[in-house]
């Protein structure tokens, strides 16, 4: 008997010895330790025993026990540890590893060009306002002076959709709507937004594009105001030398009106001008039909290409990068104005 109880001690610690993991330690405590385990089949031998031989039995088959249970007990710890160490290694972050690239979206160059102008002239007390693009003839041309037979209609080539509706061929119906909804009230509004025309033969041209309009309608409103304007614009834009040349030129909203041009300085030195809008007072019949007395009302409109600003502040060569969404191209204007 008594080499019954050495022999299974033997085979237990060596199994306990050998365990590589928590789960085989777990099993050989099963195995060894439970209720229907190795060591409770032995005390169930003390029936066959005689009353005599009973006590020493007992005693040695505890003494069994205990020994097993210090021995799971130390490997336990020693497994626990290894466990530790092992995940601590595998889960060590390495600091000088580089990090990933996530590529953070930005705004489109000409929705920075858009906001930096909004901001501008929010500062100066400009409202921004906005209005549809598949515009009502009325508002599209016959508000701004261009009845239905007005040579300056081919001016600016449009797409109709049926006899009345069209997408707009500039922001300047926004004057118009504006003018109604303010009811005769003085007002500052810039309004950005796509435009269309039917003019795409050229590679500098496209069938849609960007405009922001420019209204202030007050009394006591003379040219200077709109220079004063326009100059702040350029040299928001373009910085503190740039100059402003104004041509006269014709539009049917405006009178008289312009067209605004922006110094630059040409390869040679010398001094180059480039057009960037069209402005003006705004004619009287524009002012009336947007409800406003002409003889106590007086106002300027501008209209800028948002596409030409962009190309002369970032010196860009071909309109058509706006519009391909190459990311090459879009990843070149994160953060440029900020
Ligand atoms: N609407 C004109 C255009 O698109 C620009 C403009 C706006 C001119 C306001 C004068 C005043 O060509």
């Amino acid at each position: 008997m008594v080499e019954h109880i050495l022999n299974l001690k033997n085979t237990a610690l060596n199994d306990i010895n050998l365990a590589q993991t928590l789960s085989e330690l777990e099993e050989i405590r099963v195995k060894y330790l439970s209720k229907k385990g190795e060591v409770s089949l032995l005390m169930g031998k003390l029936r066959d025993l005689s009353p005599e031989e009973r006590p020493a039995f007992g005693q040695q088959v505890n003494v069994l026990k205990e020994s097993l249970e210090v021995a799971l007990y130390q490997k336990k710890q020693v497994l626990e540890d290894q466990a530790l160490l092992l995940s601590m290694a595998s889960e060590k972050i390495d600091v000088t590893l580089p990090g990933y690239q996530f590529y953070q979206g930005s705004l489109h160059p000409l929705n920075q060009v858009i906001e930096d102008l909004e901001d501008l002239f929010v500062g100066m007390g400009y409202e921004v306002a906005e209005g549809p693009e598949l515009e009502n003839d009325h508002y599209n041309f016959e508000m701004m002076n261009l009845d239905k037979d007005h040579p300056a209609r081919a001016m600016q080539d449009s797409f109709y959709t049926d006899e009345t509706m069209l997408l707009r061929t500039h922001t300047s119906p926004v004057q118009a709507r504006t003018m109604l909804a303010k009811k005769g009230e003085p007002l500052r509004i810039i309004c950005p937004g796509k435009v269309y025309r039917r003019d795409d033969d050229d590679p500098t041209h496209s069938h849609q594009f960007t405009q922001i309009e420019g209204l202030v309608v007050d009394r006591n409103i003379t040219f200077a105001n709109l220079k004063d304007a326009l100059l702040k614009m350029v040299r928001h834009l373009f910085g503190p030398e740039r100059m402003i040349r104004l041509r006269p030129s014709y539009f049917p909203f405006t009178e008289p009106s312009v067209e605004v041009d922006v110094t630059y300085i040409k390869k040679d030195g010398s001094i180059g001008y480039i057009e960037i809008l069209g402005a003006g007072r705004v004619h009287p019949n524009v002012l009336r039909m947007g409800g406003y007395d002409p003889e106590i009302y007086q106002g300027f409109a501008f209209g800028v290409g948002v596409e030409r600003i962009a190309i002369l502040k970032y010196k860009i060569d071909d309109i058509r990068h706006f519009y391909t969404n190459d990311l090459r191209f879009l990843r070149q204007f994160k953060g440029v104005n900020k």
